[in-house]
């Protein structure tokens, strides 16, 4: 892999998605923060350019863009707005189940149409006691005829109130702890598919966030992906795919948060002289951007293991801790050099820094994220 320069196509890719950030994305972000409001209107255009369905195959009328491209136009996008970025690719995690264990019937049926026409899809594993426990789920899947019946409650899911299709993951045995877990794809049309509460976040907060509710609702069997029993492994495998994904939204926040701090620390007038001039803020900048540098060049190589079909686990979690806990440190010393200003919401910066927040808590926190590298690194 050695080589760190991006494919002409790659740059081409970057410079759309660079593009299409500052031109369709900032300009509406803090609006979209501050409201809370799904941006329908940016999903629109950018699924027009293809940026929502690149991670589809081909084969399914997708793009099929390699991981490491995803990462690249997601850097960007970010870069833009980490809550958007959330839900704008948000279809990658929900149907890369569907991609990894189901049959080429069920990727027609399931994944193809998001190639087609903008609609999103849900990845819905947490529940309200199975957070970083997810084999502890309590949602249950039982076998009738053919078809199961699925019943629970699924808590803070990505663009729950808007899709139409969920990926869930649910226990078709539960004496037998995450070997009982089974994953299911449940179209939102099902009687019983109902969303509940829609969160009211810190940040990311043009993103949605809802509780999923599952009542008697009828699955046919033809909807579960790979065999009973698989479904905690399919969501592990799901979760490597998508860290490395993490790990591209927080290089993108932590730029943006730098780009700003340096510009301003340029502007900013104290004792007589720009503040850029002091050491203190010479060394805050020198360590961003030696940090980003490290984030992205583990984000590339959480994605690239992917591209060569190779095992990513600890690589992906080393990016997505690293990189989600580089943007919490750079967002709140980009805080730190705009002072009081950067404390008030006619700052851009305290926007970043409570959505930088969420990079550490969703799809694995950073604690668990060291887990999993422990468990690499130990007993692999
Ligand atoms: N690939 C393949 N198999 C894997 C795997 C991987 N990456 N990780 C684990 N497994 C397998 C293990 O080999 C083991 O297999 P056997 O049963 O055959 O031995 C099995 O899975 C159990 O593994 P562990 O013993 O490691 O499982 P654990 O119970 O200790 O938990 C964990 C592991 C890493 C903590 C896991 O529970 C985890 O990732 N938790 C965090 C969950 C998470 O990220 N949730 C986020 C939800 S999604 C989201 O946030 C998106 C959104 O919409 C907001």
């Amino acid at each position: 892999m050695i080589g760190f320069e991006l494919t002409q196509e790659q740059v081409a890719l970057q410079d759309m998605a660079r593009k299409f950030a500052a031109n369709e994305i900032r300009p509406k972000a803090v609006e979209y923060d501050h409201a809370s409001k799904f941006p329908e209107d940016i999903f629109e255009k950018a699924f027009g350019l293809g940026l929502m369905s690149g991670f589809i195959p081909e084969e399914c009328g997708g793009l099929g863009l390699s991981a490491l491209d995803s990462c690249i136009i997601e850097e960007e996008l970010a870069w833009g707005c980490t809550g958007i970025t959330s839900s704008m690719t948000c279809n990658g995690l929900a149907l890369t189940p569907v991609l990894v264990a189901g049959t080429d019937e069920q990727k027609k049926k399931f994944v193809a149409p998001f190639a087609e026409k903008l609609q999103y899809a849900s990845f819905c594993l947490t529940e309200p006691g199975a957070g970083s426990d997810a084999g502890g789920i309590a949602t249950t899947a039982k076998k009738e005829g053919d078809s199961y019946l699925l019943n629970g409650r699924k808590c803070f899911i990505t663009n729950g109130s808007h899709a139409s299709q969920y990926t869930v993951f649910a226990s078709t045995d539960r004496s037998k702890g995450h070997k009982g877990l089974s994953a299911f794809v449940v179209p939102r049309s099902l009687p019983g598919v109902s969303v509940g509460k829609k969160e009211d976040k810190m940040g990311q907060r043009a993103s949605d966030t809802a509780d999923v509710l599952l009542e008697d609702v009828k699955v046919p069997a033809e909807n579960l992906l790979g065999k009973e029993g698989e479904g905690f492994k399919i969501a592990m495998i799901a979760l490597d795919y998508a860290r490395p994904t993490v790990a591209a939204f927080a290089v993108g926040v932590a730029r943006a948060a730098f780009e700003l701090a340096m510009q301003y620390s340029k502007e900013r007038v104290q004792f007589g002289v720009p503040i850029a001039m002091n050491q203190a803020i010479h060394f805050l900048l020198a360590d961003m951007a030696m940090e980003i540098e490290a984030a992205r060049l583990l984000t590339y190589k959480g994605a690239w293991l992917l591209d060569m079909g190779k095992r990513n686990t600890k690589e992906s979690s080393f990016a997505k801790a690293f990189a989600s806990d580089l943007a919490m440190r750079v967002t709140t010393d980009a805080v730190q050099i705009f002072g009081g200003y950067g404390y008030m919401r006619d700052y851009p910066v305290e926007k970043l820094m409570r959505d930088a927040k969420l990079l550490q808590i969703y799809e694995g926190t950073s604690q668990i994220q060291r887990m999993v590298i422990a468990k690499e690194i130990m007993m692999r």
